[in-house]
């Protein structure tokens, strides 16, 4: 069984698997390189070559464990007719969606159309990819994708959002209704195209309060999951919401996923005897002390190890690589968890 899937499916291993949210990309320079080849981002996403070369990169720089296929969870408002930009050094911008009139624009007919040049990638990847290595598709979650798409961007505190979603809720429920149907297609299909593993990344879901939370993380979360799994039984399924804090506790009991992501403000011991306990965790060394390096660097990949090693467990970070991190450090972790010097 390839080594990522072993531990998804509860087994412990000496050494884990290991691979790091973002890890293709910005920091590399064989990505930056290529990513010259289109003029927009979202052209590169659905140039097939270029994202099967680019979801290669990392694994075969580092040998990394598993594969992710490069996209973005912005693809989602784009193929659903939402106008969608990535502007260079400010991120994504979107026609905000900001009344029930803009939703009903929003077409879903086509989602799976729209996107066949991703779909293409996983295939691409899958005949290329050592078959011991794991290929995770991904999504983003309906309330984070709902959080760029009516604040027309990113945002410190996504307070159209969320203000939308506590005073008009059966309204803002209508865009999260799409978004867990299109979403659930969107992953059906990965899955047939060649996804081994999907990972859900809810990257805004500590901008909730607890009652938010169960209404906007965890049902939508639950309904995609009962989605895939009636037609791909028992689909490995990795969640993460990031800075859910105590909230974790009930995503991984109710949710129905296979093994939870952590981001790096979660005490170790806590993952271990609340969470561990019942699935697979991953994560969660801090993006910045990656991008730092030295002792500090060394300690904190051992100590993880240590307190999380025993168990079913996936290395990894608390958040995405950030872009000045050196090759380096990168290579000195995985050099850390296989023992190699
Ligand atoms: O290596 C991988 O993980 C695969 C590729 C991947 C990208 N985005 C490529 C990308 C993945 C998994 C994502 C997920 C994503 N995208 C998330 C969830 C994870 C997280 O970090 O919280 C979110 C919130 C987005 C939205 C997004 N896309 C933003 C805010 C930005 C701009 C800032 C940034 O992070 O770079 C993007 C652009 C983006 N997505 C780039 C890449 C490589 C940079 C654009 C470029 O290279 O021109």
């Amino acid at each position: 069984m390839k080594k990522l899937l072993k531990s998804l499916r509860g087994y412990h291993q000496e050494t884990p698997p290991i691979w790091l949210m973002r890890q293709a990309g910005r920091h590399l320079p064989e990505y930056l390189e290529l990513r010259k080849k289109t003029e927009t981002f979202l052209e590169f996403c659905y140039s097939p070559e270029l994202a099967i070369e680019a979801t290669l990169q990392p694994v075969k720089r580092y040998d990394l464990d598993a594969a992710i296929l490069f996209s973005d969870i912005l693809v989602i408002p784009d193929a659903l007719g939402q106008e969608v930009d990535f502007v260079k050094g400010k991120g994504p911008k979107l026609m905000p969606i900001r009344k029930i009139s803009d939703i009903h624009e929003l077409h879903i007919e086509k989602i799976e159309d729209n996107l066949i040049p991703v779909f293409e990638a996983i295939a691409g990847v899958r005949a290329k990819l050592r078959s011991d290595k794991t290929l995770i598709g991904f999504s983003g979650a309906p309330w984070t994708l709902a959080c760029y798409m009516v604040e027309g961007g990113g945002s410190k505190d996504f307070e159209r959002t969320r203000i939308w979603a506590k005073t008009a809720p059966e309204e803002f429920e209508r865009l999260i209704d799409l978004l867990i149907i299109s979403i659930s297609r969107y992953l059906v299909q990965k899955i047939k195209y060649g996804c081994d593993v999907i990972q859900i990344f809810d990257s805004w879901a500590s901008v909730l309060d607890s009652e938010g939370f169960d209404k906007w993380v965890i049902t939508p979360t639950s309904k995609i999951i009962k989605n895939v799994r009636e037609i791909y039984p028992d689909f490995p399924i990795i969640g993460f919401p990031r800075g859910a804090g105590v909230n974790y506790l009930r995503y991984h009991a109710e949710t129905g996923v296979s093994a939870v992501s952590f981001d790096s403000g979660v005490p170790l011991t806590w993952i271990r005897d609340n969470i561990q306990t019942n699935v697979t965790v991953q994560g969660n060394l801090d993006n910045m002390v990656l991008l730092a390096g030295g002792r500090q660097l060394d300690e904190q990949v051992s100590k993880i190890h240590k307190i999380l090693g025993n168990g079913p467990f996936i290395f990894n970070l608390g958040h995405g690589v950030l872009p000045k991190t050196p090759i380096s450090n990168i290579e000195r972790v995985i050099n850390i968890l296989r023992k190699k010097s």
